[in-house]
């Protein structure tokens, strides 16, 4: 991590921001949100920005960066911008043309990182979740490391600065990395991860193998009630975190976003409002903070 820009380089030589702003949004949320937000982020000081196709949000999210690169406050170089393959257009000669549509919306001409969303596949077609008609959802079978080398060609094609991947396990992982011919290995990993799930093994396993664990979720979530029980811990008021935080004089959110930095995993946060987005971007602003004397959850500085 270069600790002066907090940028952390990626294994194909590009560099990625070790805070970024995450889009994603429930349903109800109007789209205006998502324009405002991330307009808000971009003068705040963010410069990677996390989306994705099933988002349904690259539209505003391409009108808000536009608008800051027209305003003079960034250029288009300055950005880190990801989308993600939706598991809807697996099929190898689906791939591109995803990432086509995500572009047109965005009017980019690249993006900088282009993830596969999910190692899973389901049944092509305009419907994002598929199902038949008993309410189930509708898979479908496509071998990853084909779906892996048509990701490879929008490498090549110069659509995507970098690839990777998101939610694999070790295993799938292997899979990629072990897989005969491979051109480009996953410049990274966006899996769940925060302090009641730090995913210590496979940050062992992807430093290893110079793969960047990104961390989503690692505020605990929007909490939306088709997701996330209720009744589960709200993280952000976790007591530890309180202490640290009191200890530090920091919120508890920067805590835990801090605590992802300073284990050399890159971290997504997301909000919509202003005072939380400003807290958010000192994550990458402060001085390194002690947090080496907390055990709970595995939750020490490594
Ligand atoms: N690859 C994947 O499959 C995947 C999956 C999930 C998410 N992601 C990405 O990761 C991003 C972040 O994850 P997430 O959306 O689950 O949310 P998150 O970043 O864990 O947290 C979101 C919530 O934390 C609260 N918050 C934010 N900053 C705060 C602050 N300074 N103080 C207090 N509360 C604060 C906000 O709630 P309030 O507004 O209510 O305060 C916000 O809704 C997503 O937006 C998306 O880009 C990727």
């Amino acid at each position: 991590m270069n600790s002066k820009h907090q940028f952390v380089q990626l294994s194909d030589g590009h560099f990625i921001p070790g805070l970024g702003f995450g889009t994603y949004k429930p349903q109800e949320v109007p789209n205006s949100k998502t324009t405002e937000a991330t307009k808000i982020a971009i003068e705040a000081g963010f410069r990677h920005i996390d989306c994705a196709y099933v988002y349904q949000v690259e539209e505003e999210v391409g009108q808000a960066v536009r608008s800051k690169i027209a305003d003079g406050t960034v250029k288009r170089q300055d950005i880190f911008y990801t989308s993600k393959l939706w598991c809807t257009f697996h099929r190898p000669e689906l791939v591109q043309s995803s990432l086509e549509r995500s572009l047109k919306k965005l009017h980019f001409d690249y993006v900088d990182l282009y993830l596969i969303h999910y190692p899973f596949s389901m049944k092509p077609g305009e419907e994002l979740f598929p199902k038949d008609e008993n309410g189930k959802t509708i898979y479908d079978h496509v071998d990853l490391c084909a779906v892996w080398e048509a990701m490879e060609k929008c490498k090549d094609a110069g659509l995507a600065k970098s690839i990777g991947v998101s939610n694999f396990n070790r295993r799938q992982l292997e899979m990629i990395l072990n897989k005969p011919g491979l051109k480009y290995k996953p410049v990274c990993n966006q899996v769940e991860c925060h302090i009641y799930h730090n995913q210590r093994k496979l940050l062992d396993f992807c430093k290893s193998k110079n793969i960047v664990l990104v961390a989503y979720s690692a505020l605990g979530t929007q909490r939306e009630k088709p997701w996330v029980d209720q009744s589960s811990p709200v993280l952000l008021d976790d007591p530890i975190l309180g202490a640290l935080a009191k200890k530090h004089k920091r919120s508890p959110a920067l805590i835990a976003l801090r605590y992802q930095l300073q284990r050399g995993v890159v971290v997504l946060a997301q909000s919509f409002k202003e005072n939380e987005i400003k807290e958010n971007i000192q994550t990458v602003q402060l001085d390194r903070i002690r947090l080496d004397k907390t055990q709970r959850f595995g939750f020490q500085h490594r």
